[in-house]
This record gives structure tokens, C-alpha cells and sequence, in this order.
């Protein structure tokens, strides 16, 4: 086996130095599977004198990473962030290397830009630890279900939120104490924001959805609810009331039905999941992704969505791809976009509700809360009083399948009552 392939690695952080470790430990497994050999040739980073893991070949280190990706065959992206990524991604594809990434915020935001150099470049141009970390999602959409209609896509996609989440519910800590918890095991982003605002799991929403329904879906139409806003009150009403608090990607085919137009909904927020549902069991940094088909039926991926190792393996599973396709010829799958629906806006949505409200514990209040449902058009299916203190009953209120918008407007309408102290939270429930 004579031929060698030179693979350049940008980034050396939490999971750049697993690929290394990867690329170097099972060099001859790797060479076997391609048919050729995997060259290490550089590394780069940012401070070519910062402490490194032993695995990280210091020789190898560079902070000139436009020459390193000018001699490679395979250029591996795991430094994140949009520029430089941006650019030496670019770089690598007109100069005729394969390119694999992890970049989902690079994706979500210029997937186009990058797709339509690689086409014309005729290189690769991978991605499968963008989506939910080691769990091999993006394949299974993009190639397995490629013969089948996707109807929804359900999913718990940032490690570090479900970490909090979980936490927070099986041991009543607070918020800020499970996100550095999530940051020491390295599941967090650079800048936890991105978790727990939901801007990591919008960016691979929008990956997923337009891998799902062959439709560039711009990262701006994605809408999205983070997590901060949720309080331990939230998670010990979401277990009274037989659910469990995740953050959840939703990607679906949807009828507007105020503009008549059918397309795709995409968004991100904290939903309350039946506890009896797959999805609610899905426990740690784990990810899982709950696929619904019209022929396959309903598939569920689970695994590690977050850390060094995990995302290695997607990572390298992705390099033996586009490393065999130098080796025989050919490429990998390209966009697919042709169907080109439409994106619906946010509060297109139709789902079922839970509202929790402080109102005043005297005769009549729940028929005045019934009522404001009824104007709107809202079902109520469920509704639950608690005593509180000083005349005060606290209701959770269930509601039917509704629309965002008649729920919005019933949220405001119950908001304005006298007798109610305010609206606690209004939460989706999804997957019942
Ligand atoms: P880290 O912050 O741990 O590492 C980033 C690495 O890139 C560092 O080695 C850094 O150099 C280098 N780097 C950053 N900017 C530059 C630059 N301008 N020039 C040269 N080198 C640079 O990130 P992660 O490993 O956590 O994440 C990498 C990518 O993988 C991101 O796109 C992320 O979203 C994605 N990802 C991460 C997962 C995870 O669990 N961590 C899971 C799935 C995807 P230096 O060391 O000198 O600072
Ligand atoms: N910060 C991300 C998470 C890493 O928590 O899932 C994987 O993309």
C-alpha cells in the first residue's frame, strides 16, 4: 500500500486532539479501511506553545494554517467559530481537498456558499459531527432515508442543556451550577450562551431540517427558546404533572393555516415530553434524535452528542469516507435542496400547551380563565389547582392541539385578568 494522504487537522481543542489521537493510534486500521495511509502533516492552532495533550505531535504544531491547508488531500475542520473556518475551509475546497467539519454554526449559517465551492471543486464535503456529536444522524438522513418521506424530527441535540436539564431534575441543582459542571466535562461550548440560549441546537436544526426536507432552511427562520428561563419550579411541575423537561429540536412538514401555505417548521425550545415517551428517557449529555417516516415508521438515534471522543469517531468516520473516495474515485452525497419549501414562520406551529398561572383563589376565577380559552379558539383538555399562599391557587391549565398564535393571544388575554397574578410559564408538550 504505497499511497499516503496527507491530512492537515485545524484545531487541536477538545475534540481536534481526539482526531489526532484517532488518526495516530489506529493508523493501520485507518490505512486499511481507506487503501491508502493517513498522513498527519500539521496542526493548527491558535498558540503553538500552549499546553497540549501528549498525543498532539508538538513538531507538527502550526499557527500558519493557510500553508498547512495548501498541502493537504484531506482537510479536517474541528476549530470552530465562522472565520478563519470560513475562509481555510474554502480554501482547502478550490485548492481540491476534501474537506470534513464539525462546524455547525459555519453550516447553519453559509452551508450554500460551502456546498456550491465544493460542487464546483468536485470535492467532499462532510459533516456528520455537526448534528448530535457521535451519533451517525446526519448519515442516516441524508443517505438511509433518502428513498422515504420525513414527516418530523424530533430532537434532544445539545449535550449540555439535556446535562443541565437532567441535573437539575434528578438533583435539584441550579442552572448555573450544572452549566460549569457541563463546561468542566467539556460538553460546553467556548461560550455557554450558545447552549443554553439554544443557538447550538438552532444550527443543527436547521442542518437537520434541511437534510430532512431537501430545503435550505436559513438559520434565521429557525425560532428559539433557550433554557435560562426555566427555574427548578418548572421541572418539579413538569415531573407533577407526568412529563420531563428537554430542550428539544422540532423540524416539520406544517400547514400555515391563517396563509394557506404548506412547508416546514423548525424551532428550538424547552418542551414538556410525556414521561412514558422515548425521548423523556434520555438522560446526561446523551442526544437522541426521534425521526418519523412515512415508510420506515418512527426511528430513534441515541448516543454521545457532545465531547472529545464521540465526536472524534463522527469525525473520522466522515475522513475514511472522503479518504476512500480519493483512494476509487468518485464523491459523496452533495445538496440536496430541490424541493425548496417553504419555511413557515415560528408561530405557525400547532401543538399542545401547558399554561401554570397564579390567580386568586376566589368564585369565578376559572370560568373568567375558561372563558378568555374559549374566545380564542383553545380546547382546554386538562386542568390541575394547587393551594398556594395568601389566597393564592396556582393552576396548570392543558390545553388541546392549538396554534402559537391562538395560544399567544390567549396567554395575553388571561395575563390582562384581574384575578390572575400572572402567567408563570406557557410551555409546548410534544411527542404526546
Ligand atoms: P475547542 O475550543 O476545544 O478547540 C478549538 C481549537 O481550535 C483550539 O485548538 C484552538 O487553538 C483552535 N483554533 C481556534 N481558533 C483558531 C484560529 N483562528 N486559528 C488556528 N487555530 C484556532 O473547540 P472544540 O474542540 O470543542 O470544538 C471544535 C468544533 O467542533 C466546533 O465547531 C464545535 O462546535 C464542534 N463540536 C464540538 C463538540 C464538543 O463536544 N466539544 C461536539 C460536536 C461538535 P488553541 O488551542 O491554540 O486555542
Ligand atoms: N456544546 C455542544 C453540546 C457540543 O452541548 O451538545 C456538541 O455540539
Amino acid at each position: 500500500m504505497g499511497e499516503r494522504l496527507r491530512v492537515a487537522v485545524l484545531g487541536a481543542g477538545t475534540v481536534g486532539t481526539e482526531v489526532i489521537r484517532l488518526l495516530t493510534t489506529q493508523a493501520d486500521d485507518l490505512a486499511a479501511r481507506v487503501g491508502a495511509r493517513l498522513e498527519l502533516v500539521g496542526v493548527a492552532v491558535r498558540n503553538r506553545h500552549a499546553e497540549r495533550d501528549p498525543a498532539v505531535p508538538v513538531e507538527l504544531l502550526t499557527e500558519d494554517a493557510r500553508a498547512l491547508v495548501d498541502k493537504a488531500d484531506v482537510v479536517v475542520e474541528v476549530m470552530g467559530g465562522i472565520e478563519p473556518a470560513r475562509e481555510l475551509i474554502l480554501r482547502a475546497i478550490r485548492h481540491g481537498a476534501a474537506v470534513v467539519t464539525a462546524n455547525k454554526a459555519l453550516l447553519a449559517e453559509d452551508g450554500p456558499t460551502l456546498y456550491a465551492a465544493a460542487d464546483a471543486a468536485g470535492v467532499d464535503l462532510y459533516f456528520e459531527a455537526a448534528v448530535a456529536g457521535g451519533i451517525p444522524v446526519v448519515r442516516a438522513v441524508r443517505e438511509s432515508l433518502a428513498g422515504d418521506q420525513v414527516r418530523r424530527v424530533l430532537g434532544i441535540v445539545n449535550g449540555t442543556t439535556n446535562y443541565v436539564l437532567d441535573k437539575m431534575a434528578t438533583e435539584g441543582v441550579e442552572l448555573e451550577q450544572a452549566v460549569k459542571e457541563a463546561q468542566a466535562l467539556g460538553y460546553a461550548e467556548a461560550d455557554p450562551t450558545a447552549d443554553v440560549e439554544g443557538y447550538d441546537a438552532a444550527a443543527k436544526a436547521a442542518i437537520l431540517a434541511s437534510l430532512a426536507f431537501h430545503t435550505r432552511v436559513p438559520l434565521d427562520a429557525v425560532g428559539r427558546t433557550g433554557i435560562t428561563g426555566l427555574t427548578s419550579t418548572d421541572v418539579m411541575w413538569a415531573e407533577r404533572t407526568g412529563h420531563v423537561l428537554k430542550l428539544l429540536a422540532v423540524a416539520e412538514r406544517a400547514h400555515d393555516e391563517d396563509t394557506g401555505v404548506d412547508g416546514v417548521l423548525v424551532g428550538v425550545h424547552p418542551a414538556l415530553v410525556p414521561e412514558h415517551h422515548p425521548l423523556a428517557k434520555v438522560s446526561g449529555s446523551y442526544n437522541a434524535v426521534f425521526v418519523e417516516t412515512a415508510s420506515a415508521g418512527e426511528l430513534m438515534f441515541l448516543g454521545r452528542g457532545a465531547g472529545g471522543a464521540p465526536t472524534a469517531s463522527a469525525v473520522m468516520g466522515d475522513v475514511v469516507s472522503v479518504a476512500r473516495h480519493r483512494v476509487v474515485g468518485g464523491r459523496g452525497p452533495v445538496e440536496s435542496s430541490y424541493a425548496d419549501l417553504p419555511v413557515l414562520p415560528p408561530d405557525a406551529a400547532r401543538a399542545r400547551f401547558q399554561l401554570r398561572l397564579d390567580v386568586a383563589d376566589r368564585p369565578g376565577v376559572l370560568a373568567q380563565v375558561a372563558a378568555a380559552h374559549a374566545e380564542h379558539g383553545v380546547s382546554i383538555e386538562a386542568v390541575r389547582q394547587s393551594p398556594g399562599d395568601a389566597a393564592v391557587a396556582h393552576l396548570v391549565i392543558t390545553t388541546h392541539t392549538t396554534s402559537e398564535r391562538a395560544l399567544r393571544a390567549t396567554a395575553d388575554a388571561v395575563a390582562a385578568l384581574p384575578s390572575v397574578r400572572r402567567v408563570v410559564s406557557v410551555l409546548r408538550v410534544e411527542g404526546a
